[in-house]
């Protein structure tokens, strides 16, 4: 196989000798055999109100439960027990925006926003177990929001700034939230974002919501409806906002927050996460894997809306007490250099992106990042989609100056945290996100489950249960319990959703979905929710939307339109098509291409062979084409 004949590139002695993790293989394999002890261990490390009776219960399968009888509240570990001491004047979070603005805030001072976020919430009547939806820019107020809703047992329920009013409301409705926190505007590219005019069209299309607050960023002219919306700084001037509030004490398994994600049918599935297991799952992946020291200066360049910014830009770094960086903006604007300034201005330590913002700042040239000192840096990660070797080399080589390990990590909204990924002493080849991390075993299996020869393509599953598992899709246990784990029952095996390869020395190689999803600049994104945009169209009778590859996006939304009768195929039909869709699901949905052709292939059920509109657009063998319609 190609890839074992790859150049492999060692870990230097300095970060050898500093890692938090020394041994991998014998680790590994103790944490295999006695799976529960590792993570009794692992959390053993975190404050309990009350330690937990049994580490899994497995007793209903695949609705595994961790460290059941436990009680604790991520609160506790995010910030709580960071204040009782001289951490409290540590450096929590350092924002900046895209203009260049700062805010700053230690521990002591995150503790404060949260207590008197939670407190607002409270005197809204938000409630233990209420979701709570939130739809803001990547501002400060976006993580004590979180928080917040956290630390009273509320449910968060993030959902990207970038999506549509649509996308928006139908996550509202599906999560039944009474309340929304938004922000008045975002930013991006120098340009304003108007969020609360998106949130107002969302609201008037889900009208469970009855209080909206809206945290002054940007500075819009926005339309406040009496009794339904707030400022969030005038309720922080009210007494209700007291800096002063009690962590609620909750169940391990209490759910802290739904997080929406695509999968084959147009309807996101939210994705239910827990306090305990959660807390112990992100804390020790982030500090294992990217051998966090409590000095640590650690940027995470995701979103908070995806699970990157859940789990590793607010839970599992502050769980470790590092000093987080929180940017809102573009990597590129003003200049190609704006995240190096970052990196040099702030010394940060650890950075850690997807492979799309690697591709699109490498193209810019060498020299935006050699005019900055990025010496601070320490180690480098990936994640969200296959990283391509030449982009790989360019972060090792430019921004790593050679002496960085890039952690690639393989993981999913529904994983919680890393479940492939090397450490900083594993020798790493470009492309592969390495072994598994302690406690999982993975494979790569074909429909019955077998494991496929070495270096064969096959479909990656899990073999175990993991404490940052989702519980459930909200809503919905026999589609989770069918979706992730029916085809593999007999085994008990979770099924990713990902094709993959495994090579002679154990590494494993993520090729890409093997279902309707696609993955679009990092972004996760179903062929279904495109379509059904496309067909809300009322000139559009049917749709087919395919990925095909792309340079900087990974891959690229093609698009196959069936008009209805009598409408003209026109070229401005075709961009009206393109912004629809970006009006309905965002613009990362936007189709790169509309084509209007007569039919569509089908199989005899009337299911759109996708793979074959795919074929065809490469100019590839068509494959096995039995069962088409003809
Ligand atoms: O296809 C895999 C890809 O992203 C999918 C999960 O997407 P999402 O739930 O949005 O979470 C993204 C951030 C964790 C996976 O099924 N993926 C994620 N990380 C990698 C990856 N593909 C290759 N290499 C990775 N490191």
């Amino acid at each position: 196989m190609s890839e074992t004949k790859q150049q492999v590139y060692y870990p230097s002695e300095d970060v050898i000798k500093q890692a938090n993790v020394q041994e991998y293989s014998e680790r590994y394999q103790k944490s295999i055999s006695d799976r529960e002890g590792f993570w009794d261990e692992q959390a053993k490390l975190l404050e309990w109100y009350k330690p937990w009776d049994k580490v899994l219960d497995e007793s209903q399968k695949p609705f595994y439960k961790w460290f059941v009888g436990g009680k604790t509240n991520i609160v506790q570990n995010a910030i709580d027990r960071h204040i009782k001491g001289a951490d409290r004047n540590k450096l929590a979070i350092i924002w900046e925006s895209e203009g260049g603005e700062v805010r700053s805030f230690s521990y002591y001072a995150l503790n404060r926003e949260v207590c008197q976020f939670a407190n607002i919430l409270i005197s809204m009547g938000v409630k233990k177990g209420d979701i709570v939806t939130i739809y803001m820019p990547q501002i400060p107020e976006l993580v004590f929001a979180m928080l917040a809703c956290a630390k009273i047992g509320a449910v968060h329920s993030v959902v990207y700034g970038g999506f549509s009013y649509e996308a928006l409301a139908s996550r509202i409705s599906d999560a039944n939230s009474r309340i929304l926190l938004t922000a008045d505007g975002g930013s991006r590219r120098g340009k304003k974002i108007d969020l609360k005019s998106i949130a107002d069209e969302a609201m008037k299309r889900s009208p469970t919501i009855e209080v909206c607050i809206t945290v002054k960023y940007n500075q819009l002219d926005v339309s406040m409806e009496a009794a339904r919306d707030f400022w969030f700084h005038d309720l922080k001037a009210l007494p209700i906002a007291s800096p002063k509030c009690e962590t609620v004490q909750l169940d391990a398994e209490d759910p802290l927050f739904i997080l929406y994600t695509s999968g084959t049918t147009g309807k996101p599935k939210g994705m239910l996460h827990t306090h305990g297991g959660y807390s112990v799952y992100t804390s020790t992946t982030h500090k294992m894997a990217f051998d966090i020291k409590p000095e640590d200066r650690w940027w995470c360049a995701a979103d908070p809306g995806w699970i990157t910014g859940h789990s590793y830009i607010v839970y599992g770094p502050l769980i470790n007490g590092a000093t987080i960086m929180l940017y809102e903006g573009a990597p590129d604007y003003p200049y190609p250099n704006r995240w190096w300034q970052m990196v040099e201005k702030y010394g940060i330590n650890i950075l850690y992106t997807s492979p799309t913002a690697i591709r699109g700042l490498m193209r810019f040239g060498d020299q935006w990042a050699k005019r900055h000192d990025l010496s601070s840096l320490r180690l480098l990660g990936s994640v969200g989609e296959p990283i391509n070797p030449e982009a790989w080399r360019w972060y090792y080589e430019v921004i790593g100056n050679n002496r960085c390990p890039i952690i690639d990590t393989w993981w999913q909204t529904e994983t919680g945290g890393f479940i492939i990924c090397p450490l900083p002493i594993t020798p790493l080849k470009p492309g592969s996100a390495a072994q598994p991390f302690f406690g999982n075993e993975v494979g790569v299996v074909d429909d019955q489950g077998n494991e496929v020869p070495v270096g064969e393509e096959g479909k990656l599953v899990i073999k175990n249960p993991w404490p940052g598992m989702a519980r459930t899709i909200m809503g919905d246990d026999d589609r989770y319990a069918e979706l992730y784990w029916g085809d593999y029952q007999k085994q008990g095996y979770y099924k990713a959703g990902d094709s993959a390869k495994m090579d002679a020395d154990g590494y494993i190689w993520i090729i890409g979905r093997m279902d309707e999803v696609l993955k679009v600049s990092g972004y996760r994104l179903g062929t279904a929710e495109i379509e059904s945009a496309l067909v809300s169209h009322p000139a559009v009778s049917e749709a087919a939307a395919i990925g095909l590859p792309h340079e900087l996006k990974g891959n690229a939304i093609h698009t196959y339109v069936i008009l209805k009768a009598n409408v003209a195929a026109t070229k401005a039909l075709q961009a009206e098509l393109q912004q629809h869709v970006g009006n309905e699901l965002g613009k990362i949905a936007q189709p790169e291409e509309v084509i209007f052709v007569e039919s569509l292939p089908k199989t005899r059920s009337g299911k759109i062979m996708r793979r074959l509109l795919r074929a065809k657009a490469l100019g590839l063998d068509e494959g096995d084409l039995s069962t088409l319609e003809t």
